[in-house]
């Protein structure tokens, strides 16, 4: 089988998990999370939001939760998200203003014209990516210059101790509680095995420098459970 057949199999997959459980994607984060997922991405638009951002981009949208936190900051000039999944896009719609365009399209290849955004954002979607550097690349292509990439992913704890404590929850309690609760096993096996082997954020941050980012912050959220990298273009 070519790897290209296999790509679109990975990502047909993962667009169907996220189709058959988006009416309840909400809930199911904040049990797993302990409502973690929120607070998380509330501390990082106060780290990111600048105020003289005029327009908006959340890659892998869902249902609308990072970029919502956004669009109540201020009135933009442009809001737009983007996901491959129409039930997320549905449930996007219920939640957000009718000023958030929402696009359907894989984020590896966005429809949408160069040099056109201030701020592109993306939350808990870096382990769905396939093509990370192209995903960085895409996100470079759309930035005006100046501007700035958000990407809040869910990570390993820094400290041993913690990684030890975090250990059981990610390999074990993650993916029996995930899969009870969605009916997806599969899928957060997935989710937890792809957490505990994730590459470090230092390794994504210089992946963002290769593609053209001029710099790269990172900031550790509750002892490293969740990661902001902020890029700037
Ligand atoms: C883990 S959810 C995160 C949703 C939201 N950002 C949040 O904060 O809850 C990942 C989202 O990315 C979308 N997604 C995954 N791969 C994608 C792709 N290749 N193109 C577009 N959207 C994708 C999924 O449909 C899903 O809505």
């Amino acid at each position: 089988m070519s790897t290209a057949n296999t790509l679109s199999e990975k990502k047909e997959t993962i667009r169907s998990f996220f189709d058959s459980i988006a009416s309840r994607y909400d809930r199911i984060n904040q049990v797993l999370s302990w409502n973690l997922d929120d607070r998380w991405r509330k501390r990082a638009v106060k780290l990111v939001f600048s105020g003289q951002e005029r327009s908006i981009l959340d890659l892998g949208i869902g249902t609308g939760k990072f970029i919502q936190l956004f669009s109540i900051r201020k009135s933009w000039d442009r809001l737009v998200g983007l996901d491959f999944s129409l039930n997320m896009l549905f449930e996007a719609r219920k939640e957000l203003s009718s000023k958030v365009l929402l696009v359907s399209a894989d984020f590896h290849d966005i429809p949408l014209q160069a040099q056109s955004f201030d701020l592109v954002i993306s939350s808990y979607t870096l382990r769905s990516v396939q093509d990370l550097p192209g995903f960085a690349r895409e996100i470079h292509r759309l930035l005006n210059p100046g501007g700035k990439a958000a990407l809040l992913c869910l990570t390993r704890p820094v400290h041993p101790i913690w990684r030890i404590l975090a250990y059981p929850y990610l390999k074990f309690f993650l993916p029996l509680m995930g899969g009870a609760l969605s009916g997806h096993q599969d899928a957060y096996h997935f989710l937890s095995e792809s957490i505990l082997t994730f590459q470090e954020p230092e390794k994504t941050v210089a992946l963002l420098k290769q593609e053209g980012f001029r710099d790269a912050k990172i900031y550790r959220f509750t002892f490293g459970l969740a990661t902001l990298i902020v890029a700037y273009k």
